[in-house]
């Protein structure tokens, strides 16, 4: 059904003004009616409420599209003009009606996250476009108009740092792949103990950086993290789901699972992660970060000089310290239906980790299995893991991500799932590895002594024939592991603990 548009309203609104104002609209009205019998059947817009383009489309196209769909954007094509945007119209229709653009992960089952109206179409905007273009995708304007920038000012008090790579970096492909996980070691020159309060990425070539995933590092694995950068050649190293430095002084799986060292992760076009009042990722003297980059080789090569810009308050703030859980599940995905090699046995790849990453790695799958009390000896592979954990203290949960690599189908966690207390914190029903995010609640979350997170993943190994590059299609038997042929299933929660 469609709506009575603004025009109808305004006639009855000029009818109960009287004769006198009737003549003078009658007046005024007669170029309007030019313009409309020139627009053919678009006269019938006035009782029917066609959208237009002007009034009604460019806004939402320049609010929730053109900031990624810019020149030297993220996206394939600018929508600039609004011939951008009709050449596209069928292109257009099919995305948005099957709500894969703008891109925003969440599901229909998560809570509500902050910036998710900024990002995302209202019912009413997604209608707006899909009549627009069901009704023929006329023009009435040449310009999409400008997209506002959506960097945020630092507020009183705060320092803005910012971290730029060393030298410009040429993005490079590993065996034929398109994209090239890069981590750079950047310094922020802290004298003092600082609170991050928000941290955005300023890409320099925006058109190739598709993600950033930003990790402290703590003064104690500064030495590690500048032997992995010297070991390999030009600036930074080649990572891909983590930033590849070991944990430190040896803790295991488990130990560093309650203070995890992220900052922040963050995509083109979702603008700041400004972290909620009050609280701050603490950053200790002496810090440096790791900037992992993840650069889309089908946009080009051009050398790149992106920025992270935090803002800082001193440690002397008093603000609430977020802290990060990791809520890791065991991965046991066997080789697909049809799929058949060497390492589709589970001990072979097992020594094949061993050989790639060393001995800690070779552990993981196991220490996994005992950490989620699932069975070490004999474990269940499938397509489907989960990992509870009891929580032991009083926690606020503020944020919620989740990770996983290539072969990821969907992801969820939640917090006392079967019990009448349950609740999705984050539901990723189509995970995409080239939009990761962390989420920052609407509400926080309280939880304590008895409750229990819970994280699923589910894989699907079928998914191996899309990987780049071509030797990360070899069938394996996939556990966890920080290459592009390993996996993991990854809960990911901002706390703040009283
Ligand atoms: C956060 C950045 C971002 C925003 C916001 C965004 N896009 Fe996109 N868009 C992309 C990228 C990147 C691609 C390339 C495909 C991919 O990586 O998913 C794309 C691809 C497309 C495509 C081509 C899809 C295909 O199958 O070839 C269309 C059409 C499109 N976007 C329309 C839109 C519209 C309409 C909006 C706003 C309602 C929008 N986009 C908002 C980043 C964005």
């Amino acid at each position: 059904m469609r709506r009575p548009g603004p025009r109808a309203r305004s006639g009855s609104f000029v009818r109960a003004r009287g004769l006198l104002v009737v003549a003078i609209a009658a007046i005024a009205a007669v170029p309007l009616l030019g313009v409309l019998v020139l627009r053919g059947d678009d006269a019938q817009a006035g009782t029917t409420a066609s959208p237009g383009f002007a009034r009604d489309v460019a806004p939402i196209i320049r609010d929730k599209c053109a900031g990624c769909h810019r020149l030297g954007g993220i996206a394939p094509f600018p929508f600039r003009t609004a011939r951008d945007v009709a050449s596209r119209a069928p292109l257009i229709a099919s995305v948005v009606r099957e709500r894969r653009m703008p891109p925003w992960p969440p599901g229909p089952r998560s809570p509500r996250l902050v910036g998710q109206e900024q990002r995302t179409l209202t019912t009413r905007q997604r209608d707006t476009i899909l009549r627009w273009i069901a009704d023929g995708a006329r023009l009435d304007a040449r310009s999409v108009g400008r997209p506002a920038t959506a960097i945020p000012k630092p507020r009183a008090g705060e320092t803005v740092r910012t971290l730029t790579l060393p030298v410009p970096y040429r993005p490079r492909s590993a065996g034929g792949a398109t994209d090239d996980y890069r981590c750079f070691l950047v310094d922020p020159k802290l004298t003092e103990d600082v609170f991050v309060t928000a941290a955005r990425i300023d890409p320099d070539q925006a058109a190739v950086v598709h993600h950033v995933i930003l990790f402290k590092v703590p003064p104690a694995s500064v030495a590690d993290a500048q032997r992995l950068d010297a070991k390999a050649p030009g600036p930074g190293w080649s990572c891909f789901g983590g930033s590849g430095i070991p944990e430190p002084d040896g803790r295991g799986l488990g130990g560093g699972l309650d203070d995890a060292p992220w900052i922040t992760a963050w995509a083109p076009g979702w603008g700041s992660d400004r972290f909620r009042e009050g609280t701050g990722v603490p950053l200790a003297a002496g810090s440096r970060v790791v900037m992992q980059v993840h650069y889309n080789l089908l946009n080009g090569r051009t050398p790149d000089r992106s920025s992270a810009v935090l803002t800082t308050v001193p440690a002397t703030a008093g603000l609430r310290p977020l802290q990060t859980m990791l809520l890791p599940a065991p991965v046991e995905l066997p080789c697909a239906k049809g799929e058949s090699g060497p390492l589709c046995d589970r001990t072979a790849a097992l020594f094949d980790l061993v050989r790639k990453y060393g001995q800690g790695a070779g552990l993981a799958p196991a220490g996994l299995l005992l950490l989620c009390g699932k069975n070490a000896a004999t474990p269940r592979a499938g397509a489907v893991t989960t990992c509870d954990r009891r929580i032991g203290a009083p926690t606020t949960m503020q944020a919620v991500g989740g990770h996983m690599h290539l072969l990821g189908r969907s992801i969820r966690v939640e917090l006392n799932p079967g019990t009448p207390r349950a609740r999705v914190l984050l539901d990723l029903p189509a995970w995409d590895f080239h939009w990761q995010a962390i989420y920052q609640l609407a509400g926080p979350v309280q939880a304590g002594p008895g409750d229990v997170v819970r994280v699923t993943c589910r894989h699907d190994a079928t998914l191996r024939r899309l990987a780049e590059p071509a030797s990360a299609r070899t069938p394996r038997y996939t556990m966890w592991g920080e290459g592009t042929t390993d996996e993991m299933c990854l809960g990911i929660l901002q706390v703040t603990r009283p």
